[in-house]
């Protein structure tokens, strides 16, 4: 799949086949994501693969769509404002990198919020020098979301004399 057509297709998705992702796949894609644009060479991300006990206490609504692969992705804040929020934007970059590439590979990613709570935090033995920049489930699709429509980029350009 070209670029172009790889960023447009991709979708968050909600639900997954049963299918196990291939470890070593997952992990080279987490390797290549790491390619990521990061300032000062931080490499502020962490990953913490989620395993079934820590996912029921996570009691998630609909269980990450039963996504085979559960993982949180971490962000070093650092000791300013400023390296945080870089950090964070570093990190970003990396699970826009690693979804890039599992949906090459057919594979898709939910994206939940849900480890801005405390005792989200707190299930995930999270220590206080990392923020949760997402939960991930991953797997193969069982349904393709149509594609939610962008406002036209005219509308989000200003040019500067
Ligand atoms: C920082 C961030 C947090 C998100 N949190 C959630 C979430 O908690 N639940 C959810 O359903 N989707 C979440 N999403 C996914 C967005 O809802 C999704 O990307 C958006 O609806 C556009 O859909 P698309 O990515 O399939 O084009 C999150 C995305 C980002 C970037």
């Amino acid at each position: 799949m070209d670029i172009e057509k790889l960023i447009s297709s991709r979708r968050i998705i909600k639900k997954f086949k049963a299918e196990p992702i291939d470890q070593n796949l997952l992990l080279s894609w987490l390797k290549t994501a790491s390619m990521a644009p990061n300032h000062r060479m931080t490499e502020p991300w962490e990953i913490v693969f989620i395993g079934s006990e820590t996912r029921a206490k996570l009691n998630h609504k609909t269980d990450f769509g039963n996504a085979p692969t559960v993982f949180a992705v971490l962000s070093n804040i650092g000791s300013l404002q400023l390296v945080r929020d870089e950090n964070m934007v570093a990190v970003s970059c990396f699970i826009q990198n690693f979804m890039l590439l599992a949906w090459s590979a057919g594979v898709g990613c939910f994206w939940s919020s849900l480890g801005v709570s405390a005792p989200v935090r707190h299930i995930l033995n999270v220590s206080d020098e990392y923020e949760v920049i997402g939960i991930f489930g991953a797997g193969y699709p069982e349904e393709i979301p149509e594609a939610k429509k962008r406002t036209e980029m005219d509308a989000k350009i200003t040019y500067l004399l």
